[in-house]
């Protein structure tokens, strides 16, 4: 096996295929061009939707790409998880290759198999690796055992939770994924512990959709114009794979971000698990977020703005813990910035605006962040001393409200000690404001009745569904 780089997995790659005859296509933004169903870009297939569901042609069949992915929050990633596992990051890099109507079956899997196992390519260990198929799927099984020749033993067969990839509406299928044996010692050492276990031992590395049917959002699945592939292979797991690292943070590309972080808060990664788990957060939410003001998102108590606002938050918190009391991410995100400009120059273009945005975000947190930890574990000592483990939702909704502390990083503090907050409470809570700031507006928007603002009343015609770049006068 040879040790690569990020950066040499990512050129290989896209060398691999385009030499397959793909065409190699830039990343998509992370928010989502036209697609109300998706806070963020979170796989390389979501800029070809339409073109595997044939509603829209493109001059080629064949497409490579290395794909800029947030997934935080949900069903794929809870913000918990991370940096408490060693395969889960809020930002990632997927690569790519996909037929629209093209090849299938026979070539994407032995194309992943060649590209993962050849000297030339990255050469890891074929005794190594386990290709799962979904349980019904005889003719990916067949082509695995009888074409590709992995011994039987080593293929699996799993069942929809594993194998079919879908993500709420649209193009979807059943997939065949290809697990790395990092050991037994990586493993949780239960006696059923095999691919597909939720452990550290057996690493998904590469993903083949086959992309074949349309779920209508309802369950309901018809065949697609054509057969698509719709492979994924994150580009952070090869790397801890290749580099033999123990965990995603542990890869090149990510410890040198994390190197930075302890350059700044003078805490050595690998001493404590408690400062390890905030160097990871730290050096995680960073790369999102920096990649996401990139993007054109901004931090407010909304949507795409509220995921970033809450990671730049959960950052400063742990920064605090690492004993940084003034703000200090908006210096990291320039070695993000470093890292990833050879695959994404505009980032270095938006440098100056990016760092801005953060250390804004970050000043603004610094002026209450002080005085929310301090009301917050009054408020912990309190509920403790009468021997309560849940935090009132009005005591959350106070933190939130007044000290901008988002309910993830109270539940976040709170879960360190052993506390969960009510948040039937803080839901009802939430809704009420938000139904007073409806009603607000609405005062507001009579106030300007019959007001003559010399404004041309002229409507702005909406071009969005056709252009993604428009021209006009504000
Ligand atoms: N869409 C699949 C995934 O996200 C393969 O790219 O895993």
């Amino acid at each position: 096996m040879q040790v690569l780089t990020g950066k040499e997995i990512r050129q290989k790659f896209i060398k691999f295929f385009e030499e397959k005859g793909h065409t190699h296509v830039a990343s998509s933004s992370l928010v989502p061009y036209n697609d109300p169903t998706l806070l963020f870009s979170n796989a390389g297939m979501n800029q070809f939707k339409d073109v595997f569901l044939g509603l829209e042609k493109r001059n080629y069949t064949r497409a490579t790409t290395s794909q800029k992915c947030v997934r935080a929050g949900g069903k794929h990633n809870d913000l918990d998880t991370v940096g408490r596992t060693a395969r889960h990051h809020t930002f990632f890099e997927m690569l790519g290759n996909f037929s629209f109507g093209d090849y299938f079956k026979h070539e994407s899997l032995a194309w992943s198999w060649e590209f993962l196992t050849s000297p030339e390519w990255v050469g890891l260990e074929p005794e190594l690796l386990y290709p799962s198929v979904y349980e019904h799927d005889d003719e990916a099984y067949d082509i695995w055992i009888n074409e590709i020749g992995v011994p039987k033993e080593r293929v699996v067969k799993l069942g929809k939770s594993d194998n079919f990839w879908e993500h709420g509406s649209g193009p979807c299928g059943p997939c065949s994924e290809i697990y790395y044996d990092r050991g037994v010692e990586k493993g949780c050492g239960k006696p059923d512990c095999a691919p597909g276990c939720d452990c550290d031992r057996f690493m998904e590395v590469w993903n083949n959709v086959f992309s074949q049917f349309n779920n209508d959002g309802e369950g309901n699945y018809t065949d697609l114009v054509q057969k698509n592939i719709d492979t994924g292979m994150g580009l952070e797991r090869l790397a801890c794979v290749s580099q033999c690292v123990d965990s995603l943070f542990d890869v090149d590309t990510v410890m040198n971000i994390t190197n930075k972080v302890s350059e700044i808060t003078g805490a050595t990664y690998g001493k404590s698990h408690k400062m390890d788990v905030s160097l990871r957060v730290i050096t995680d939410h960073i790369r999102s977020a920096t990649f996401m003001i990139g993007d054109g998102i901004l931090p407010s108590n909304e949507g795409r703005g509220y995921v970033l606002r809450r990671l730049l938050r959960r950052d400063a918190r742990h920064g605090k813990l690492l004993g940084v009391n003034e703000p200090f991410l908006y210096k990291v995100c320039d070695m993000v910035i470093h890292e990833n400009k050879g695959a994404y120059p505009d980032l270095a273009d938006k440098q100056d605006y990016i760092t801005r945005v953060i250390k804004v975000e970050e000043e603004n947190f610094a002026k209450t962040i002080d005085t929310g930890l301090r009301i917050l574990n009054e408020l912990v000592d309190s509920h403790k001393s009468k021997g309560e483990t849940m935090f009132s939702g009005e005591d959350a909704f106070k933190l939130y409200d007044t000290y901008g502390f988002p309910l993830d990083l109270t539940q976040d503090i709170l879960e360190e000690q052993g506390m969960t907050v009510d948040e039937a409470a803080f839901t009802k809570l939430m809704e009420e404001q938000k139904e007073r700031a409806r009603a607000a507006r609405g005062d507001m928007s009579n106030a300007w009745q019959g007001l003559d603002l010399g404004l041309d009343n002229t409507p702005t015609a909406f071009t969005g569904y056709d252009h993604e770049e428009d021209g006009g006068t504000i």
